[in-house]
């Protein structure tokens, strides 16, 4: 994740929100201090809930001090032990009491990820400055977007729960409108990457630049999560990862060779099935009992028949037309 990072400013003030023992933060580190490129000191602010792992984060930062002392470069730090979202949501918020929101160039950030009921502290802290979304994860890095200054650079890994679904259609458009896309890396397995902690959730890491920009071409990356694992790299025009003709911006990752070429087959099914008058129905329509409303071409007023094997997206392109079915 550290070495996603475009060129830093000479002096870097760096935010890991949720930062647990300071990983993030300490890998961010050994990538400057192995290539400096410009960089004479790092303002490290580090929020981090648990009174347990502070210890352990003063010892890395500590650690980080040394390692930076050792390459020429000044390291300060501090660390926060408060909820950073009910912190920075103050801090952003137009208060009578002018406090001012601290603001980064660079954010490291593996957010905590937690649903958040409507009601819960975190979702109304987040609603008074205009964050309306259902999980932590989204919160950490909407916030993390607004303390960044403009061409400041985020890397985040999170769940990829936000890339679609209606859930988060708010969070996706606020990121869009926000950030610049650069660089999504993306796992095979759902498992290998937190598998020492047990979370089997599908991931994704990010680089994003603050700005209203998007890039014409992006970088997709992808590997098995498995430490050492190879890593393939492609580039992508933006326009294919978010269609510009869609309300929802749906950020699609290619991952896989079949993937590109079925996507292209749907952008041209541009219609909704209600726009064709057409409803599904799931369990009632069974063949066997329907012989005499099937075709075996299609007709006016025939739709497709699907059985579960044509949710292989590819083959379900294929057969849309072969086999179908009188209203
Ligand atoms: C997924 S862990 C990531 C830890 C670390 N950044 C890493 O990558 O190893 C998220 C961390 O956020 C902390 N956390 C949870 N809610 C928080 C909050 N509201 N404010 C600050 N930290 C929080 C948790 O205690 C946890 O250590």
């Amino acid at each position: 994740m550290a070495s996603l990072f475009g060129p830093l400013p000479h002096v870097v003030r760096l935010l890991d929100a949720g930062a647990g023992a300071g990983a993030l933060t300490a890998a961010f580190v050994t990538h400057v201090c192995g290539k400096p490129n410009g960089v004479l000191s790092i303002e490290a602010t580090l929020h981090e809930l648990d009174p347990l792992i502070q210890d352990a984060l003063l010892e890395t930062m500590r650690d980080c001090q040394r390692r930076c002392a050792k390459a020429g470069i000044q390291f300060s730090f501090n660390i926060r032990q408060s909820d950073f979202i009910q912190e920075m949501s103050a801090s952003l918020e137009d208060n009578w009491f002018g406090t001012k929101a601290p603001v980064f160039d660079a954010a490291i950030v593996n957010p905590p990820y937690r649903k958040i009921g409507m009601e819960s502290p975190e979702r109304r802290s987040l609603r008074q400055i205009g964050i309306e979304t259902s999980n932590l994860y989204a919160g950490f890095i909407a916030l993390t977007q607004r303390l960044l200054v403009p061409g400041g650079q985020l890397v985040a890994i999170t769940p990829r729960s936000f890339c679609n679904g209606p859930y988060f259609n708010h969070f996706r458009e606020n990121l869009l409108a926000n950030l610049e896309l650069h660089r999504l890396h993306v796992f095979e397995s759902r498992g290998a990457a937190f598998r020492e902690d047990s979370v089997l959730q599908e991931n994704i890491i990010f680089h994003a630049v603050k700005g209203r920009n998007q890039p014409r071409d992006l970088v997709i990356s992808s590997s098995s999560g498995e430490q050492g694992g190879k890593v393939a790299e492609d580039t992508i025009p933006f326009a294919e990862i978010v269609n510009e003709n869609d309300p929802e911006k749906f950020i699609h990752i290619p991952s896989g060779a079949g993937h590109a070429s079925a996507k292209k087959a749907m952008d041209k099914l541009n219609t909704t099935l209600a726009s064709l008058g057409v409803t599904v129905s799931t369990g009632r329509v069974v063949d066997f009992r329907l012989k005499d409303a099937l075709r075996m071409k299609p007709q006016a007023g025939t739709v497709p028949l699907l059985y579960p094997c044509h949710f292989n997206l590819i083959s379900a392109i294929e057969m849309v037309g072969k086999v179908s079915l009188s209203e």
